[in-house]
């Protein structure tokens, strides 16, 4: 039982206030890896309102991984004009190519197996690994930074302390629901832990934030100046 504890906090704020995305699976539904690995290539360094009509016209075209692997490259890129780096489309190809040939058209459920694909660095195989497996693994992105940060009262900057926030989220994440977790985690630091006037009176981690208590939680993450 995780009521109570942090993560239990999280999943039931998630529960009420979870955000109807179109790579998002209804509670007990059987995640799919490709959907999942597809959207998490897309939101790297795009948003997520961007991302939306992109995700929904690849599905539409391309169901699966073996129609992705089976498509005509040019197509792909075509199909992901606006997305910006071309080179994540030629891996994304190259990946679907590698999981229809390498893997029967199934993605691996190790992080050893999906880091040995294309495209897919520590944060990717991390968010698949725990959306679509449901295994605690750790994603980090710069909303899970941010947070961490806070909760923490990390003032070094970034990106010095990344190894500090990395065991700080490592710490946290549950083996009930990580994947439902860490989506949460994401959603808290789009609505809740914003970047700027984060709305801490909403977030269910309030009490628990040293950052607030301090009154310095937008001040975080501190960034080395450039
Ligand atoms: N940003 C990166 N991955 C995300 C996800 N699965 N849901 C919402 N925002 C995200």
């Amino acid at each position: 039982d995780q009521s109570g504890s942090l993560p239990g906090l999280l999943l039931e704020w998630y529960d009420r206030h979870r955000r109807i995305l179109p790579w998002r699976f209804a509670p007990g539904e059987v995640a799919d890896p490709y959907r999942v690995w597809l959207s998490e290539i897309m939101l790297q360094q795009t948003t997520v309102a961007t991302v939306g009509p992109y995700f929904k016209n690849f599905l539409d075209r391309w169901p699966t991984v073996n129609d992705l692997a089976a498509a005509d490259l040019d197509d792909v890129l075509r199909a992901w004009a606006g997305l910006g780096y071309y080179a994540r489309a030629r891996n994304l190809h190259k990946c679907a190519v590698a999981v229809a040939a390498q893997h029967g058209g199934r993605f691996p459920d190790t992080e050893e197996g999906l880091l040995s694909l294309p495209g897919i660095g520590a944060y990717t195989a991390a968010a698949i690994l725990a959306i679509a497996f449901d295994k605690p693994a750790t994603a980090m992105d710069g909303n899970v930074e941010r947070v961490m940060a806070r909760l923490n009262a990390v003032t070094d900057p970034l990106p010095g302390s990344k190894p500090v926030l990395r065991a700080h989220a490592a710490a946290l994440v549950p083996d009930r629901r990580p994947g439902d977790y860490t989506q949460a985690l994401f959603d808290l630091g789009a609505t809740i832990c914003a970047p700027r006037k984060p709305r801490c009176i909403l977030c269910p981690w309030a009490d628990a934030c040293a950052a607030r208590k301090l009154g310095i939680a937008e001040d975080l993450p501190a960034k080395t100046a450039k």
